[in-house]
C-alpha cells in the first residue's frame, strides 16, 4: 500500500478486521518489520489517542516514531501555489514535506478542516499536498473530511463485540457546543457501507452529512425511529453540512441516555463531553465500547502501518 487516505483505500474489509484481529493476537510478531524505518507524525491539531496509539503502532512494528506539533514549533507552512510569501506563513509546502521526506520513510499527518471554506476543506489540501510534495507514503490521521484509522478501528471493534451475522448499526447526531468536523461520521458511514450491517443514520433536520458519503443510507430524524432494534449506536456530533460548519440548533434533547440505547452497545470514537453528548449512565454501563475502541486505535494504525512497510 502507497498511502492511506481514506476508508476507499480499504479494497476487503472483512479480510483487514481479520489481519487486525491477528495482530491484536500477538502486537510485536513484526517487530523486524519496520527496524531502521522512521514514521514521521505532523500534528497540525490536537490529540491523545491518535498520536499515542500511531506511536504505539510504529514501536510494535520496530520503527522509530518522531513527533512534531506543526502548528506550534514549525514554521507556518503555505499551501498555495505561487504565493507572494510576504504574510505570516514563512515555509511552502514543496519545501516542507521534501525535506520531512528525507528524515522519515513514512509520514502521518493530522490537518482538521477550516469549517469556514467548503471548497477548501473539500479539496484536502493539507493532506493532498503532502501526497503530492512527499516523496514517501503518507497515512492520514485525520484530516478535512475524513478519519480512517477511526472508521477502520470502529469495524473491528463492531466485529468483535457482534453476536449477529448482520447487526443493526445506527449512527446518531448528539448535541455539543462546538461546531465539529464531518470527518469521524463520514469515516464511519464510509466503513459501514463495506460491512455486512444494516446501517441507519439519525440527525435533526439540517445535519445530513454529504450525500455523496451516506448515499442510499437510511435518514432519520427520528433517534427513536432509528434505534428500534439497533445493536449498536455510534454518537458523534458533527456540525451543518448544507449550511457549511454552523451549529443550526442546539437540539439537546438529542443526548444520548440509558433509556434511548436500551440493549444496544455504546460507540464514541472519544474524546466526549460527558452530560452533553452523552449521559454518565451510558459511559459508566457495559453499554459502553468506547475503551475497547480505543485500545483498537492501535491495531488499525499497526495493520495499516505493516501494509505500507511491506511495499516499502
Ligand atoms: N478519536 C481520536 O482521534 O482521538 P484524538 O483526537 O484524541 O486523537
Amino acid at each position: 500500500m502507497k498511502n492511506y487516505t481514506s476508508i476507499n483505500d480499504i479494497e476487503d474489509i472483512n479480510t483487514w478486521i481479520q489481519e487486525a484481529k491477528e495482530i491484536k493476537v500477538n502486537p510485536i510478531a513484526n517487530i523486524e518489520l519496520g527496524k531502521n524505518k522512521t514514521l514521521g507524525l505532523l500534528f497540525f491539531n490536537s490529540s491523545l489517542r491518535t498520536r499515542l496509539s500511531t506511536q504505539k503502532a510504529a514501536l510494535n512494528l520496530g520503527m522509530n516514531p518522531i513527533v512534531m506539533n506543526v502548528s506550534g514549533d514549525a514554521w507556518g507552512i503555505e499551501f498555495e501555489d505561487g504565493s507572494v510569501m510576504n504574510g505570516n506563513t514563512a515555509e511552502h509546502i514543496k519545501e516542507a514535506a521534501a525535506v520531512v521526506s528525507q528524515y522519515c520513510d513514512v509520514i502521518a499527518v493530522r490537518a482538521f478542516p477550516t469549517l469556514t471554506d467548503k471548497e477548501k476543506d473539500e479539496s484536502e489540501h493539507v493532506l493532498k499536498s503532502f501526497v503530492k510534495f512527499a516523496s514517501v507514503p503518507i497515512l492520514s490521521m485525520e484530516s478535512a473530511t475524513g478519519h480512517p484509522l477511526q472508521g477502520l478501528t470502529d469495524a473491528i471493534t463492531i466485529s468483535e463485540n457482534s453476536s449477529k451475522k448482520k447487526p443493526k448499526v445506527v449512527l446518531s447526531w448528539a448535541p455539543h457546543v462546538k461546531a465539529l468536523p464531518h470527518a469521524v461520521a463520514n469515516s464511519f458511514a464510509q466503513a459501514m457501507q463495506k460491512m455486512d450491517v444494516e446501517f441507519v443514520i439519525a440527525n435533526p433536520e439540517g445535519y445530513n452529512l454529504n450525500p455523496e458519503i451516506t448515499k442510499d443510507v437510511p435518514i432519520f430524524h427520528s433517534q427513536e425511529v432509528a434505534f428500534k432494534d439497533a445493536d449498536f449506536i455510534y454518537t458523534k456530533n458533527w456540525s451543518s453540512y448544507e449550511e457549511y460548519g454552523k451549529i443550526l440548533q442546539t437540539a439537546s434533547d438529542w443526548k444520548i441516555t440509558k433509556d434511548k440505547i436500551g440493549t444496544a452497545k455504546f460507540m464514541h470514537c472519544l474524546p466526549v463531553r460527558r452530560n452533553v453528548v452523552v449521559e454518565d449512565a451510558v459511559l459508566d454501563s457495559n453499554s459502553s465500547l468506547v475503551i475497547e475502541q480505543s485500545n483498537n486505535r492501535t491495531y488499525a494504525a499497526q495493520l495499516v502501518l505493516k501494509k505500507i512497510l511491506d511495499d516499502l
